[in-house]
C-alpha cells in the first residue's frame, strides 16, 4: 500500500493503472493511420488480436474498443450516469446545435422528456398512414430502368420524414431545398477532412463554406415553418405540432432555436439511417432469391396488394426479420461511442476519466461467437425465441441505455411499411460486377451506391395511380 502511494506520488495515477492490451506506438500515429485507411477492418483486427477490450492511442486521445456484449451493456446502461457522448459530438453540433443527439446533462434530460411525447406508441401509429401514402406516391420507376437503390431509398425516406414532421406545412420545393442541403451535410460528415480533423468552422475551406451555406438554407425553411405555426396558432397533428405543444413539468415549452435544433436532428438522424437499412435490404434481397420469395409470400398473404397500415406491421414477422438481419450485417450506425467522465473498471482493466470508449455494431454483429456463419444473410436468426437466446448487447443497431435511439420504433414501422410497398410491386436485378465498397463515417454508407434494374410485378399498380 505504501509502495503504491509512493509510486502514485512519483509517477501519477496512470503508473498504477491496470492497462488493457493493445497496439502501443508513438503518439498513436500507427493506430490513427490504420483507422483512417480502413476503420472496419482495423476494429475487427484489434478484437481478433487483442481481445474484447483494447486500448489504443488515436488522434491524441486514449481510446478503448469494447467488443463483448456484457461490457457494452456496462458502458451503455450500468455506467450511463458517468458517460457523455464521444468527442465527435462537437463537430456534429455545428449542424445540429443542441438537439437531442448532441446535448448533454440537464438540457438533454429535459429535451428527451419533451421529445418522448412525439414518440409514444400511439403517436407513432398515427404517422403510419402518412408514411404509406407518401411512399405509394414516391415509388414509381419505369420497367427496365436502372436505379441506385440507396439514392432512391434516401429520397423516399426524406419525403416521409418531411411529411411526418411538417404535414402539409412543407411544400415540394421546400423538401427539394432541404434534401439538397442535407446531401451536402451528409457529404461533409461522410468524407471530409474537415470533419475527421475537426477543423473549426471559421477556417474558410471550401467544404466548411459549403456546409455553412447548406445549414443556412435548411434553417431558412425550418424557421419559416415554425414562425407560420406560431402566427396561425392552429393545432397540427404532425410531429412538429406535438413538439410545439409539448411542455415541461414547470409548464415551459421549447424555444424557436430548440425546435429548429430538434427538427434538423430528426431530419438527419431519421432519414439517412432508415434509408441505409432499406437500401442494404433491397441489395441483399437481390442476392438471396429464396429470402425474397418468402418475403413476397408473406406480403401477398397479409396485404394482397393493398397499402399496409400500422396494424399490419405486427402481422409481418418475416418482413421485420429481414430488416433486422440486414441491420445486423450492415448496421447504419456502425459505432456507438462514449466519453467517460469518471474512471470505470471493465474486466479488471481501468478506463481513466476522459477516455473515448468505442463499441462497434459492425464488429459485434459479425462475431461468430454470437452469430454462427456471420457473413450469411439469414433472417431466421431473428425468429421469435431464437433471438431471445442472444446476449442482450450482441445485437444493438439502435444503441442502448438512456440514450437509446428515440426513433427506434418509428424507424422499424417506417422500414416495414416502405419495404412492404416496394417489394409487393418490384423485383430488383442487381447489375453485375459491383463490389460493395463501404464508406464508414457517421453512418455506414455504400461508397458508390448499389445499382439495379427495376422489374415490375404484374398486377400491382400504385394505389395513387389506380385512383387517378
Ligand atoms: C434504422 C434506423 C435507425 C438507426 C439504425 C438508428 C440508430 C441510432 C443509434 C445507434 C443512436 C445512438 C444511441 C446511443 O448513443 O446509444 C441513435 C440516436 C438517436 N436517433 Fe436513431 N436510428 C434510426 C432511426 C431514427 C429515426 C427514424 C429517428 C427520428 C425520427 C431517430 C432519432 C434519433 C435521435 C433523436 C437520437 C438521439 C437520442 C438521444 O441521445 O437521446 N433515429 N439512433
Amino acid at each position: 500500500m505504501k509502495v503504491k502511494a509512493l509510486v502514485e506520488r512519483a509517477f501519477g495515477r496512470e503508473a498504477l493503472r491496470v492497462k488493457a492490451p493493445g497496439a502501443r506506438g508513438r503518439f498513436g500515429l500507427r493506430s490513427t493511420a490504420s483507422y483512417a485507411r480502413n476503420p472496419l477492418r482495423w476494429l475487427r483486427t484489434l478484437r481478433d488480436e487483442y481481445g474484447d477490450i483494447v486500448e489504443a492511442e488515436m488522434l491524441g486521445r486514449k481510446w478503448f474498443v469494447v467488443s463483448h456484449p456484457d461490457d457494452i451493456e456496462k458502458v451503455l446502461v450500468k455506467h450511463a450516469k458517468v458517460m457523455n457522448r464521444d468527442a465527435y459530438i462537437h463537430i456534429l453540433q455545428r449542424t445540429l446545435g443542441l438537439g437531442l443527439l448532441t446535448s448533454e446533462g440537464e438540457l438533454w434530460k429535459r429535451q428527451r422528456k419533451l421529445m418522448a411525447q412525439a414518440f409514444t406508441p400511439r403517436r407513432i401509429q398515427s404517422y403510419a398512414e402518412t408514411m404509406s401514402a407518401v411512399t405509394d406516391r414516391g415509388v414509381h420507376w419505369a420497367e427496365g430502368s436502372v436505379i441506385d437503390l440507396h439514392a432512391e431509398m434516401s429520397r423516399v425516406t426524406m419525403e416521409v420524414v418531411a411529411a411526418v414532421l411538417f404535414g402539409a406545412g412543407i411544400g415540394a420545393e421546400e423538401v427539394r431545398v432541404v434534401s439538397e442541403a442535407m446531401e451536402v451535410v451528409n457529404g461533409f460528415y461522410a468524407n471530409s477532412l474537415e470533419a475527421i480533423l475537426e477543423v473549426p468552422e471559421w477556417v474558410p475551406t471550401p467544404r466548411n463554406r459549403e456546409l455553412s451555406v447548406a445549414v443556412k438554407r435548411i434553417d431558412a425553411v425550418l424557421y419559416d415553418i415554425i414562425a407560420e405555426r406560431r402566427r396561425s396558432g392552429a393545432k397540427h397533428d404532425d410531429l412538429l405540432g406535438t413538439l410545439l405543444a409539448a411542455v415541461d413539468d414547470d409548464g415551459s415549452a421549447m424555444t424557436d432555436q430548440q425546435l429548429r435544433d430538434e427538427a434538423i436532428t430528426l431530419f438527419l438522424a431519421g432519414h439517412e439511417t432508415t434509408a441505409l437499412t432499406l437500401g442494404y435490404t433491397l441489395m441483399l434481397l437481390g442476392k438471396y432469391p429464396e429470402v425474397e420469395q418468402r418475403l413476397k409470400a408473406e406480403l401477398d398473404s397479409v396485404l394482397g396488394g393493398r397499402l399496409p397500415t400500422a396494424d399490419d406491421t405486427r402481422a409481418l414477422p418475416y418482413t421485420r426479420q429481414v430488416l433486422e438481419e440486414a441491420m445486423r450485417l450492415y448496421p447504419p450506425a456502425w459505432t456507438t461511442g462514449r466519453e467517460s467522465r469518471e474512471p470505470i473498471e471493465l474486466r479488471g482493466f481501468t478506463i481513466p476519466a476522459g477516455s473515448q470508449i468505442l463499441t462497434s455494431q459492425w464488429v459485434v454483429h459479425r462475431d461468430p461467437r454470437f452469430f454462427p456463419d456471420p457473413e450469411a444473410f439469414d433472417p431466421d436468426r431473428f425468429e421469435k425465441g431464437r433471438a431471445k437466446q442472444l446476449p442482450k448487447y450482441a445485437y444493438f443497431p439502435f444503441g442502448g441505455g438512456p440514450r437509446v435511439c428515440i426513433g427506434n420504433h418509428f424507424a422499424m414501422m417506417e422500414a416495414i411499411l416502405i419495404l412492404a410497398i416496394v417489394m409487393q410491386r418490384h423485383h430488383f436485378e442487381l447489375l453485375p460486377d459491383q463490389p460493395l465498397d463501404l464508406a464508414p463515417s457517421v453512418t455506414l454508407r455504400p461508397a458508390k451506391g448499389v445499382r439495379a434494374v427495376v422489374k415490375h410485378r404484374p398486377g400491382r399498380p400504385r394505389v395513387a395511380e389506380a385512383a387517378e
